[in-house]
């Protein structure tokens, strides 16, 4: 006689059967713009988290090949696939956790604020179709420029009546990714050890990892420390210089996603002490808006916690950053307000 989570391995029935004998179902999630640079990749990864029950993959273009190719992947979860317009809705009902990286991504020379145009529209849009078919689901804004996309997600949803700040969450973990890896290579050790702090936003010198509050505790050099904020704030266009045209950062990005998503559901499912960084609605500033290390729970995010004690140098760059963040969160929450 197999386990239920065994008879899940087996397949849909089995799920189902697993489902009946209440074993642990698993969540709902849907990825709005699945078949980009980072839908794809995130896409496998989700469909390979135990933790994902249903997989929607929405898009503008070529979903049903995405979802035909990764439905062949032999995990218990089960994948659907939408395409255009008119099957974003469907797409949405009844979803746990809503993941949106639709939208445009940049070519060198370009900032993130560049991006504005296209994808603010876009994500009012999905977000829009969000408060009317899963208002409860908790949104992972990926777009860029997240430091305007998360508030205009926020007006949407306020003017829709279903804002709940706890539910809206835009993702900074590949920053915290990045700070780990870079960190970890100036010291030597295995970045999987390595866990930086980095708040504030996440566009540019809005980026500010704490290198006085990396765990476990290390001591680095001041040019260490000057080498490691610039390389962490410039990691994303590093990427987009590499690339020379063709997208930004996507597997580093889908990992990075499927990260957060994945401590996002052990959360939702119970477990305690699930504590990452976030760019959230937040008052531990004076700014509507900060990137900051909350704790995650059964209902999204439940508590966002201060900075803690910063050094000179951080205290500077929270400074600096902080006339660049007002102005972003500012032009998200116009571009909503000048709607009709
Ligand atoms: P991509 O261009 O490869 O993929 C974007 C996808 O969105 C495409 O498949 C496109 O068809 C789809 N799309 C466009 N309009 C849509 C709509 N109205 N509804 C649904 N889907 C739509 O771009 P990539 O590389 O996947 O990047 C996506 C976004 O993620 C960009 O805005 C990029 O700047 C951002 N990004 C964010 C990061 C972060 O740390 N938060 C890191 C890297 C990228």
């Amino acid at each position: 006689h197999l386990q239920p989570e065994q008879e899940a391995a087996h397949g849909v029935l089995s799920m189902q059967r697993c489902r009946m004998q209440g074993g642990s179902p698993g969540f709902k999630v849907a990825l709005l713009g699945a078949s980009g640079g980072i839908g794809q990749p995130l896409a496998l990864l989700l469909k390979m988290d135990p933790l994902v029950s249903v997989l929607h993959l929405y898009d503008i273009v070529n979903t049903p090949g995405v979802t035909a190719d990764l439905s062949h992947t032999d995990t218990s979860t089960i994948v659907r696939g939408f395409v255009g317009k008119d099957q974003l809705e469907a797409s949405l009902v009844g979803m746990d956790l809503v993941i949106i990286p639709a939208g445009v991504p940049r070519k060198p020379g370009m900032t993130r604020d560049d991006l504005f145009n296209i994808n603010a529209g876009i994500v009012r849009t999905l977000c829009e179709g969000v408060a009317k078919c899963c208002p409860n689901a908790v949104v992972h804004i990926i777009s860029n420029p997240v430091n305007s996309t998360v508030p205009i997600a926020a007006e949407v949803f306020k003017r829709k009546g279903t804002y709940d700040p706890r539910r809206l969450i835009g993702v900074t973990t590949l920053d915290v990714v990045r700070a780990n890896t870079f960190v970890a290579e100036v010291l030597g050790v295995d970045p999987r050890l390595v866990d930086v702090p980095v708040i504030g936003g996440h566009a540019g010198i809005t980026i500010l990892p704490l290198l006085s509050q990396v765990k476990p505790v290390y001591s680095l050099t001041k040019d260490e420390v000057t080498y490691l904020t610039k390389r962490i704030q410039n990691g994303g266009t590093e990427v987009v210089e590499a690339k020379a045209g063709s997208g930004s950062a996507t597997l580093s990005m889908a990992y990075a996603a499927a990260k957060f998503a994945d401590s996002t559901l052990r959360a939702l499912r119970g477990e305690a002490g699930i504590i990452q960084c976030a760019f959230v609605p937040s008052q531990v500033t004076d700014l509507p808006y900060f990137a900051s290390k909350v704790l995650l729970g059964r209902n999204g995010v439940e508590e966002v916690f201060p900075l803690g004690p910063l050094n000179e140098y951080e205290r500077e760059g929270l400074a600096k950053l902080k006339m660049e963040l007002k102005a972003s969160i500012e032009k998200g929450i116009t571009f909503v307000a000048t709607q009709s």
